[in-house]
């Protein structure tokens, strides 16, 4: 029976050797030690043996029964190994293959450009201050000295929540707040979204504007001219022209527009610049009294200036861009230029 017993182990070890499948090493372990398996029979007929015989063969056929099973085990993990190695070599990767660098985000050029202008006037001196954008009737206007009746409530085409509440149409109202906060001297700007019922090349109906407010003792037109011509020489080029123009706003006395020669055409005159040669970027003057007077400030012994500037007018300059709606269609291919 042991003679029988090692032939049939030598067997399996032939058949194993042959086995190049997982699966074929299986079948070769159910003939061999499977329920009906040549070496499970043998097994079973140990209690046929005389009685003196039983423990050797006992002994003899389970531990060749234990070899056959290691014997299985170890030609199974060989097979997955060289299986793992195969596919290793076929996936190789290249390592001197460039990366796949993944797509950067950036800031947005409104927010570059809004960031560069607080830079500028917070080196003069200016700290930032900002309100709400759903405002009330009173600050947006009326403490602005545009009582209800007022025509130059037709400046601002305006968004109305009900009667007092509306979106703001230009960051003014915060001038307002801040100095019925605070007392003089004040020196503060206020970047921040304005909306009004405006959409063309050169208006949206949400847009960003930075006011400007200093007060303290005789501030004088003079000073308004020289920090705005410092400002616009440090965005723009120290060369660029700059021209101040009447204009009206109820709220300061007298007031301004600042025009620069366009940089698209260089001042002789271009589609931007409708021919003019010259872009509006800013409205300015010298705060009105009665503005003061609402606010508690005595014009008598205070004065100061104010002005009020649009971020995609400075961003479309700055860029070279020719359609303000560009800003905020969200395109991909115009946003990552900016980076
Ligand atoms: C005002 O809004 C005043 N509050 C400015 C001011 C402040 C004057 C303090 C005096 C003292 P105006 O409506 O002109 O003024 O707007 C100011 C700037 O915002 C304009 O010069 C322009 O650059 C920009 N702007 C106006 N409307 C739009 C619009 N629909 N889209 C984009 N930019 C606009
Ligand atoms: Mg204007």
């Amino acid at each position: 029976m042991l003679q029988t017993g090692e032939q049939l182990y030598h067997a399996l070890l032939v058949e194993l050797a042959q086995a190049n499948t997982e699966q074929q090493v299986y079948q070769c372990k159910s003939k061999f030690l499977g329920r009906n398996g040549s070496i499970t029979r043998l097994v079973k007929q140990i209690p046929t043996l005389p009685l003196h015989e039983r423990a050797v063969a006992g002994r003899e056929l389970n531990r060749l029964k234990s070899d056959a099973e290691q014997a299985i085990e170890k030609r199974l993990r060989d097979i997955i190994e060289c299986k793992k190695q195969q596919q290793l070599q076929q996936s190789v990767v290249d390592v001197t293959l460039p990366g796949r660098t993944p797509p950067l985000g950036a800031l947005h050029p409104i927010t570059l450009t809004t960031r560069n202008i607080v830079s500028i006037f917070a080196a003069m001196g200016f700290s930032v201050v900002e309100g709400p954008e759903i405002e009330l009737d009173f600050f947006n206007f009326e403490a602005l000295n545009i009582p209800k009746d007022h025509p130059a409530r037709d400046m601002h085409d305006t968004f109305y929540i009900d009667d007092e509440i509306l979106l703001r149409t230009h960051t003014s109202p915060v001038q307002i707040r801040t100095m019925q906060d605070s007392k003089p001297p004040l020196r503060i700007i206020c970047p921040g979204k304005v909306y009004r019922c405006d959409s063309d090349i050169s208006h949206t109906p949400m847009f960003h504007q930075v006011e400007g407010l200093l007060v303290d003792c005789s501030v004088s037109l003079s000073d308004l001219k020289g920090v705005l011509i410092q400002f616009l020489h440090n965005i723009f080029d120290a060369h660029t022209a700059v021209r101040f123009r009447p204009s009206f706003f109820p709220f300061t006395e007298p007031s301004a527009e600042v025009d620069i020669a366009c940089v698209m055409c260089k001042g002789t005159g271009c589609r931007v610049c409708s021919g003019t040669g010259w872009l509006e970027i800013l409205g300015c003057g010298m705060v009105h009294p009665a503005v003061f007077r609402n606010v508690g400030y005595d014009p008598e012994t205070v004065s100061g200036f104010a002005f009020g500037l649009g971020v995609e007018r400075i961003a479309m300059l700055l860029y070279g861009i020719n359609d303000i709606r560009l800003f905020f269609e969200n395109d991909i291919r115009f946003l990552s230029q900016f980076i």
